[in-house]
């Protein structure tokens, strides 16, 4: 995964490079659209002199506009933090997948801990919206991560295994637009970093998942993600399994942020 590539930086449905880090950042509920946009424009800086990171940032919903002006011709890559599966209708506070391309973005996050937990979305409703992303040509980040009472419980794999269950068998033709990200909800803003031993053992366990629904293809991509920042992601990015960071809090930071993609560069 850590090879030195010429950058293929497309914004296109399909623009993951594989011998690319991914290093992307979860604006979550913060910045609007004019500090959003002075970050995201520090990043224009920073993204063009990167040959093996990738640069993604998911303003919040109202942000997206303004980021994706003064990203539009650049390498980053602009998302959003959540998508529904319908086109259009009474759906209340949410986005369509077309409505997210129209607005500049290619990718999508799914899943994240903060709707399981905060906003009560359940697998059901994480698959839907995973298959309506990744069919809406979105690139997909997946989450998936275990409470702390679920580790201490010794039950991590089967919760990781019941979050996947519903997209494994439906995604072999997307697979390739795709990115799984493992983020122990009790990591999640806390300053609480996963252990390397814990960070191998859960991206192996979701590439043997990965392998025993598709055993010829490839498993995605898998970020970590959880209190990831400049002082504990290099022995993160050096493992072989990890494909780059999910990145909440230290995203906001253009110094951080930074520091990050110069540490992935020199993994
Ligand atoms: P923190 O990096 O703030 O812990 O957030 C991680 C996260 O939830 C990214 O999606």
């Amino acid at each position: 995964m850590h090879v030195v590539s010429s950058a293929n930086h497309s914004r296109k449905y399909g623009g993951i490079t594989k011998t690319m880090n991914i290093l992307a950042g979860n604006w979550k509920m913060n910045l609007g659209p004019e500090q959003g946009a002075v970050l995201a424009r520090a990043l224009t800086e920073v993204a063009p002199s990167l040959n093996k990171t990738e640069l993604w940032i998911a303003p919040p919903f109202l942000t997206v506009a303004s980021v994706a002006e003064v990203t539009t011709g650049t390498p980053l890559r602009v998302g959003v933090q959540n998508i529904h599966w319908e086109e259009s209708g009474a759906f209340t506070g949410e986005i369509s997948t077309s409505m997210a391309r129209e607005s500049g973005c290619s990718f999508a996050i799914v899943g994240h801990s903060e709707r399981r937990h905060v906003f009560g979305e359940d697998d059901n409703m994480i698959r839907s919206r995973a298959l309506a992303a990744l069919s809406g040509e979105l690139t997909t980040i997946f989450c998936i991560g275990e409470t702390l009472e679920s580790r201490e419980a010794g039950e991590t794999f089967r919760i990781l295994e019941e979050q996947l269950k519903g997209i494994l068998p439906e995604v072999s033709d997307s697979a390739r637009h795709l990115v799984f990200a493992y983020e122990p909800v009790w990591a999640i803003g806390t300053g609480k970093v996963a252990s390397i031993k814990e960070i191998e053992e859960a991206h192996g366990a979701i590439t043997e998942l990965w392998k025993s629904h598709h055993p010829t293809l490839d498993c995605p991509p898998i970020l970590y993600g959880g209190s990831v920042n400049p002082d504990n992601f290099e022995g993160i990015i050096a493992l072989p399994n990890v494909s780059g960071g999910l990145v909440g809090g230290a995203s906001l930071s253009e110094e951080k942020f930074r520091k990050l993609a110069e540490i992935s560069e020199a993994s």
